[in-house]
């Protein structure tokens, strides 16, 4: 029988175990690729251009899941284009949290 704070480290290691894979170096490249190539249509800040802003106050009512959707397999007939060459489902996941959490902000 798990115990409730058993649980709770259970979920902990799980949730930090998500990213593992994206190693420091890769997060680097990660930070670099949303800054400057989405950069160069959504603004290098993200607050918007020729796409629209990413700021956290502009996706907070967009579900996580369409997010992944839009930046793994774009938009079809607009200039989005899909990212899914360049990125695996994991490195949206986190690209997305980011964005969510606001930590592209130009630096
Ligand atoms: C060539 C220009 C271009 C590039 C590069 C680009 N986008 Fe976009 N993106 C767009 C446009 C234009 C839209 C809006 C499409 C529409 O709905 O008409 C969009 C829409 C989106 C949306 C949906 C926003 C919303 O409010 O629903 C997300 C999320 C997004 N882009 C993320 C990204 C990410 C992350 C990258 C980099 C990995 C990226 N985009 C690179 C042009 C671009």
């Amino acid at each position: 029988m798990i115990t409730r704070g058993a649980t709770a480290i259970l979920l902990l290691v799980i949730s930090t175990a998500v990213y593992a894979d994206i190693t420091p170096s890769r997060q680097r490249e990660l930070i670099h690729l949303v800054q400057h190539d989405c950069g160069s249509c959504h603004g290098l800040t993200l607050q918007g251009g020729l796409g629209p802003p990413l700021t956290p106050a502009a996706l907070v009512k967009k579900s996580p899941e369409t997010l992944r959707a839009v930046i793994l397999d774009g938009l079809l007939g607009t200039p989005m284009p899909p990212w899914r060459p360049f990125l695996s489902e994991t490195e949206t996941t986190w690209v997305v949290d980011m964005l969510k959490r606001g930590k592209f902000d130009a630096d």
